[in-house]
């Protein structure tokens, strides 16, 4: 299990670097990634390279035990850089320049940045590969994180590469952009510019493609450095920090890439239900890596500084929050940063070592996770056995966020919403993408796939037919991989297996934009018959009456059974909730979006269509459970205490009495000795 932080210690006089070895010994610190943002202090100029300080700091903490997890630097280029090649600057869509002065001023797509960066890589790897505290490498730094879309000229010859690669003809690029709809037919791909500011909506393929290909230029500094560390003879796993479902990079394709995923993770402290959005963050990691530990990089011990307002961690909360990654299969527990800045932009962010001091609740409480980390056991074994997926799929995500669709719907707050009701149902649930292998599945829940390849359309079609049970709710199925619309109408790629089709969207007014209240100080709902404004769709069906957002489509069930229809609005009596058997298995579908409680609702239904059961019954809103092999782990994310029955062995205390009482942010590690089936 490591234990660390982020360690910038070129920010303080070298005396004070014994003495942070030192605290980091008392912490029971094992690993400190080093030099994310030193470019500059290693590189002072183009061609002159200033080993001493790093070979000391690596060497001090090579003495004193501590691992180190070495940065490539490249995550910000220094000032000489940029004064020398401004090409290496990234712009915005309306062309402004990203100037220097902050951090991540550059252009991925550079040939300057890339060829600066694989110097400054090269030689690093070079120097450090084989040294013995080194036994991570860390390529740049939450890549695309400040600057998620480059429109620079650079970009903009990149991606025409790009594009030549992707369809090797014009004619192909045409087809699939669908370009002879307003003019926009090209005669050759130096024609294309990147999706830049322009007087209308423009081609909706184009920007998907430009997504797609913001992801594989990002991608590829990572490839390029990683590649580098590698031919200098290192031996070390190589990673870079994911930042959970983080839009412009589609880490399924890019997990294939590190060899440990790494993930950094900040819960609002002021949101007291952030814990699932944490909880959807690292169950998307432990899924992309199946079998694999994954390493927590960065979280905060206390406070931030960069939402709008910083609230401290409640006391307990840090370590809470800590067990919650461990439980999903986290072997790392790591910070940023270890001594709190005393200058610069993040000096309010909260640190191991406090500004305040050794005397403070953070201190003590890093001290105390430190202690309880030493003393756990190996948990080689990360799977779930998790018998409900949710899809979430980044291809989807960057196709349904664009624009002129019959309703705006964001996608990873709707993912989150679905997630959270499995969650509060207390299910196992991993985290899968179209194409997963979802044989260990009684239940897949692919809510809002708008745009669902050939390939993601078998893999659920098969999925179904071999016995499991697939629940795909509103505005799904509806563009292939092009966002073009299929032959055939909607719901075409799933049609053998839910048996229904579509005839329209039947947009709603969206529940965000109603803000008027009515006389009672509701916000207004409107259910006019088939008259205008209505923004809910009630329905009645299995999982009793439910209320539907967003869209109440109207379905031409086909070869379906109809478990609910809408009862108000335009659509009333029109079928909403439809099964179908289909080979050994079920599709289903929900012509409609629920508030909350319908999501509720609905998924605890479904789980016992398909026999799933929570791993312990009847727990309180606020507690969760994970399971990492043997071992579950019981979180109470709440301040009130509560008492939970779990039989097995808690793994810091050995105590074996079943009741559990667990106080304000209380959590254990309960192994349960393989008492527990499949759930
Ligand atoms: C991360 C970043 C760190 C630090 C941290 C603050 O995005 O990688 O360098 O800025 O946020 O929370």
């Amino acid at each position: 299990m490591h234990y660390g932080a982020d360690y910038n210690p070129e920010q303080w006089p070298r005396e004070i670097w014994p003495d942070d070895v030192r605290l980091m010994r008392e912490a029971g610190v094992t690993m400190v990634s080093l030099g994310i943002f030193s470019w500059s202090r290693i590189q002072p100029a183009e061609g002159r390279f200033d080993w001493e300080w790093l070979d000391e700091i690596i060497g001090l903490l090579h003495e004193g035990g501590i691992r180190v997890d070495l940065a490539t630097a490249t995550a910000s280029p220094p000032p000489w850089a940029s004064a020398a090649y401004p090409e290496m600057l990234p712009r915005d869509a309306d062309g402004s320049i990203f100037w220097p002065g902050s951090r991540q001023a550059f252009a991925p797509s550079s040939p300057v940045y890339r060829r600066l960066a694989s110097e400054l890589v090269t030689a690093l790897a070079e120097r450090y590969a084989r040294h013995p505290a080194v036994v991570l490498w860390h390529v740049n730094n939450e890549l695309g994180c400040h600057l998620n879309y480059d429109y620079s000229d650079s970009a903009r010859d990149h991606f025409r590469r790009w594009l030549e690669r992707k369809y090797a003809s014009i004619e192909a690029l045409n087809h699939a952009w669908g370009t002879d709809f307003w003019s926009q037919r090209y005669t050759a791909f130096d024609q294309i510019v990147p999706p830049r500011k322009a007087p209308y909506s423009i081609n909706p393929t184009s920007v998907l493609d430009f997504k797609r290909y913001t992801s594989d230029t990002l991608l590829e500094l990572y490839v390029m450095e990683r590649d580098i560390i590698r031919a200098a003879g290192a031996t070390q796993p190589i990673t870079t920090n994911f930042m959970g479902a983080f839009p412009p990079a589609d880490y399924w394709k890019w997990a294939a890439e590190v060899d440990v995923i790494a993930d950094d993770n900040y819960p609002d402290p002021n949101d007291p239900e952030s814990f699932r959005g944490a909880a959807f963050a690292r169950e998307l990691m432990r899924g992309l890596k199946p079998g694999v530990p994954w390493i927590l990089t960065e979280q905060s011990t206390n406070a931030l500084n960069w939402r709008p307002t910083n609230p401290p961690k409640a006391p307990g909360q840090m370590a809470a929050l800590s067990a919650q990654a461990i439980g999903r299969g986290a072997d790392g527990i790591m910070f940023f940063q270890w001594r709190q800045s005393r200058r610069g932009s993040e000096k309010f962010h909260s640190a191991m070592v406090p500004q305040a001091g050794l005397e403070t609740r953070t201190w003590k409480e890093v001290v105390e996770l430190g202690g309880q980390l030493a003393q756990l056991p190996d948990l080689p074994d990360v799977s779930s056995h998790a018998r409900v997926a949710l899809v979430f799929d980044w291809e989807n995500w960057w196709a349904i966020g664009g624009r002129d669709h019959p309703v705006p719907l964001d996608y990873l707050a709707l993912a989150h919403r679905w997630h959270a009701a499995l969650h509060r149902l207390h299910l196992s649930i991993d985290i899968v993408n179209t194409t997963s292998d979802l044989s260990a599945y009684s239940l897949v829940v692919a809510p809002q796939q708008y745009l669902l390849g050939d390939e993601g359309a078998a893999t659920l079609t098969a999925y179904v037919a071999q016995g499991g049970s697939l629940f795909v709710s509103a505005f799904s199925d509806v563009v292939d991989e092009d966002d073009a619309f299929r032959e055939g109408g909607f719901i075409v790629g799933l049609r053998e297996a839910l048996g229904v089709a579509l005839e329209d969207f039947g947009a709603l007014v969206p529940p965000e934009t109603l803000t008027t209240p009515d006389s009672a100080g509701e916000t207004a709902t409107h259910i006019e018959g088939d008259g205008p404004g209505q923004s809910e769709a009630p329905l009645d069906g299995p999982a009793g009456r439910i209320v539907g957002q967003y869209l109440a489509e109207e379905l031409i069930v086909q070869d379906a059974e109809i478990l609910g229809r809408f009862t108000e609005g335009r659509t009333a009596g029109r079928a909403a909730f439809t099964r179908k058997s289909f080979g050994d298995g079920h599709g289903y579908y929900l012509a409609t979006i629920p508030d909350d409680d319908g999501m509720l609702a609905v998924l605890r239904w479904l789980a016992g269509e398909a026999g799933v059961t929570a791993e312990i019954e009847g727990l309180p809103p606020r507690v969760e459970i994970a399971r990492r092999g043997s071992i579950l782990t019981v979180i109470n994310h709440g301040t009130d205490p509560v008492s939970v029955d779990v039989p097995g062995t808690d793994v810091l205390s050995g105590s074996t009495a079943v009741r559990r009482e667990l106080g304000a942010f209380g959590w254990c590690f309960i192994d349960t000795g393989g008492v527990l089936g499949a759930r």
